[in-house]
C-alpha cells in the first residue's frame, strides 16, 4: 500500500479575480478550492485508487450506511504560507495519528500515515495557489472518512471512502480575537463515558448543535459542556479545549477522561506554556472552581483553543440565572504571549525548536 497519487487537473479552475476576491476575505469554511483528494477501501483490496480529483458532487447511494448510522469521521488541520515562500503544516503526524484513534473507535479502516500526510501534500500541490498570504489566514484542511457501502444491516461498512478538501480561511469568530461568551449546557452533555467523545465523528457535532443554538438564544457564542456522570466537571467547548490561568501563573486545562478530544492545539500549548515558564497542570476543573476562581481572582485569564479557533479570550460564564465576567475588554497578556508563541511558529516567523512545522513537499 505505497502512497501514489494521481492528479486529473481542474479543465474549468475559479480565474485568479475570482481566487483573489475569495482569499481577500475568505470567512471560514464556505468556498473550497479547485480540487479534491479521494481514495477508497474495501474490505477486500484494503486503501487504492489515491486521486487529486474537480473539486464537484458526491455521487452516493441513498443506502450509503453513513447516511444512516453516521459511521464517519474528520480531522482539522491548516497549512500556512511562510514568509520563505514555503507552505507548511503544524504537527499533521499528530491529525494522522488522531485520525487513526478516532478510526479505531468508529469501526472504520485506519488511514496509513504515509497516505494521509501524502494525501495533503498531493492536495495543496494542485491548489497551491489557495494558500493565502498575510494577515493570520490559512488553507483549512478537512480530511474526512465515510462508509460508503450501500447496505442497511448494522455492522461495520465493507467499503469506506477517505477525502480531503480545503477552504482558505479567516477568523473563525466574526470578532476577531475579541473575547467570546460561553453557555453552560446543564441540559445536554456532549459525551458520555465509553462514547464517541475522544473521536474527532460526526456524530458529537450533531449534538452538540440544540445545545448550541441554546446558547446562541441566550446571547452566547459558544457552550461549555459538563462531564455527563456528575455534571460537576468542564470538559470542553463543542469545537475547542479549555485553559484556565491561575493568579499564580500556573495553567490548568481539564484531564482527558475519554470523553474530551485530546486536541493537538491543546497539546502544543501544554509545551509552549512550558517553554514560557508557566508550571501547566492537567486535573479535573469543576464549574464550582471556575465560577468562584473567576470572582475572587485566583483564575485571572481563561481561553480556548482549537484549529479553526486557534486562541481566543474567553470574556464570560452565563448560565441559566447568572454568570461570571472573566474579561470585558482584551484577551489577558497570559493569553496573549502564548497566542504569539503559537501562531509565530505555525506561520514561521519563529524557531522551532520541537520539530513541529512540516513545509509541504
Ligand atoms: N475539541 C473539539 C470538540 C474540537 O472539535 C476541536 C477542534 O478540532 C478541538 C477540541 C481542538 O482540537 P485541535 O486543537 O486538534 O484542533
Ligand atoms: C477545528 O478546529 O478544526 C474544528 O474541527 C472545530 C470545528 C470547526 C469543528
Amino acid at each position: 500500500m505505497t502512497f501514489t497519487a494521481r492528479t486529473e487537473l481542474n479543465p474549468n479552475p475559479r480565474s485568479d479575480a475570482e481566487r483573489d476576491a475569495i482569499l481577500a476575505d475568505p470567512g471560514f469554511g464556505t468556498s473550497f478550492t479547485d480540487h479534491m483528494f479521494v481514495a477508497d477501501w474495501t474490505l477486500e483490496d484494503g486503501w487504492h485508487d489515491a486521486r487529486v480529483v474537480p473539486y464537484g458532487p458526491i455521487l452516493m447511494d441513498p443506502a450509503s450506511a453513513v447516511l444512516h448510522y453516521a459511521q464517519e469521521i474528520f480531522e482539522g488541520l491548516k497549512a500556512y504560507a511562510h514568509p520563505s515562500g514555503e507552505v507548511a503544516l503544524f504537527r499533521p503526524d499528530q491529525n494522522a495519528e488522531r485520525m487513526r484513534r478516532s478510526a479505531r473507535r468508529l469501526a472504520l479502516p485506519e488511514l496509513p500515515d504515509e497516505w494521509f500526510l501524502g494525501s495533503i501534500d498531493a492536495l495543496i500541490a494542485a491548489d497551491r495557489a489557495w494558500v493565502p498570504s498575510g494577515g493570520e489566514k490559512s488553507l483549512y484542511l478537512r480530511p474526512f472518512m465515510y462508509a460508503s457501502e450501500a447496505f442497511l444491516g448494522v455492522r461495520p461498512s465493507a467499503k469506506v471512502t477517505y477525502s480531503v478538501i480545503a477552504s482558505p480561511a479567516g477568523a473563525y469568530f466574526k470578532g476577531g480575537v475579541k473575547p467570546v461568551s460561553i453557555w453552560l449546557s446543564t441540559s445536554y452533555t456532549r459525551a458520555g463515558a465509553g462514547g464517541t467523545g475522544a473521536a474527532k465523528c460526526g456524530g458529537n457535532y450533531a449534538a452538540s448543535l440544540l445545545p448550541q443554538q441554546e446558547g446562541i438564544a441566550h446571547g452566547c457564542d459558544q457552550v461549555v459542556f459538563l462531564d455527563s456522570i456528575e455534571q460537576t466537571w468542564i470538559e470542553e467547548l463543542g469545537g475547542m479545549n479549555l485553559f484556565f490561568v491561575q493568579s499564580d501563573g500556573t495553567i490548568v486545562t481539564p484531564e482527558l477522561t475519554g470523553s474530551i478530544l485530546e486536541g493537538i492545539t491543546r497539546g502544543s500549548i501544554l509545551t509552549l506554556a512550558g517553554d514560557l515558564g508557566h508550571e501547566v497542570v492537567q486535573r479535573r476543573v469543576s464549574l464550582d472552581e471556575w465560577r468562584t476562581g473567576v470572582a475572587d481572582d485566583t483564575i485571572t485569564e481563561i481561553f480556548a483553543c482549537g484549529t479553526a479557533a486557534v486562541v481566543t479570550p474567553v470574556g464570560r460564564l452565563k448560565w441559566d440565572g447568572g454568570e461570571v465576567v472573566s474579561t470585558d475588554g482584551d484577551a489577558g497578556q497570559v493569553t496573549t504571549a502564548i497566542r504569539s508563541a503559537l501562531i509565530d511558529l505555525q506561520y514561521g516567523r519563529a524557531e522551532d525548536h520541537h520539530g513541529w512545522v512540516r513545509p509541504t513537499s
